[in-house]
């Protein structure tokens, strides 16, 4: 056990989901896995370990932000020896051809929060998601006709901006969404030296605002879940 997870020694599993809501890990856990099992309780935040094609996952919350995402994910890699993480989360476009529904993998991260300038001490990191991750999720989305769009997103430390507008300077650099939570999971894999990948699925748009947010969000969700379990599923 460590200081927020209750699991017992070799009761997670090298391969885990981390969607930031904890019911969408229990979600995850009772849909796709055989024999799941609850491991950690702690603040609601529910773990859960099964099997999905014959081969041990797990599923856990990380909660909303970086600061509550770091807690979880230096403990699953340090305590746990967790070695590859995709989060399964949603975000914001804010790019026109970026719409609601479609995936977007993150191959990097930008980030408005202060975590890395203190880490770096005032310098700038480049957080990034694991190449292999990377291609074998979008293949497999595509195969299953999503739409799948790769690029730069934006780990905001704030859901509600002081200035409305401000997502239109990372637009215009081309970053392809806003949500709240990559950037540290990249930057933590690169500490610890395992992978990870943000898979995020698009829940409303900043573009287009009248746009509908994502009515179905389950069946956004089960697309999302069925491509990061199968894309785990499929490498070594
Ligand atoms: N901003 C930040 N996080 C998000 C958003 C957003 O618009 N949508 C989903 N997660």
């Amino acid at each position: 056990m460590s200081i927020h997870i209750e699991a017992k020694a070799g009761e997670i599993a090298p391969d885990l989901l981390l969607p930031g809501d904890p019911l969408r890990a229990k979600f995850i856990a009772e849909t796709y896995f055989d024999n799941p099992k609850l491991v950690n309780q702690i603040r609601g935040m529910y773990c859960y370990t099964g099997t999905y094609k014959g081969k041990p996952v797990s599923a856990m919350g990380s909660g909303m932000g970086q600061p509550s995402l770091s807690i979880y994910v230096n403990e699953l890699y340090r305590d746990y020896d967790v070695q590859r993480i995709i989060r399964v989360g949603s975000c914001g476009s804010i790019q026109p051809g970026v719409k609601i529904k479609d995936l977007v993998l993150a191959q990097s991260a930008c980030t408005n929060s202060a975590v890395n300038k203190h880490r770096f001490r005032g310098m700038d990191y480049a957080p990034h998601g694991d190449f292999d991750l990377l291609v074998t999720a979008r293949n497999l989305g595509k195969n299953m006709g999503q739409q799948v769009h790769v690029g730069s997103i934006l780990s905001s430390d704030t859901f509600y901006e002081a200035d409305p507008d401000l997502w239109k300077l990372w637009a215009k650099y081309g970053v392809l969404a806003i949500e709240m939570e990559t950037a540290e999971l990249y930057t933590l894999a690169a500490q610890y030296g395992r992978k990870a990948l943000g898979l995020l699925t698009v829940s409303d748009s900043l573009v287009d605002p009248s746009e509908d947010v994502l009515q179905d969000r389950e069946k956004g969700f089960r697309a999302m879940a069925q491509v990061a379990l199968d894309t785990l599923n499929s490498l070594d």
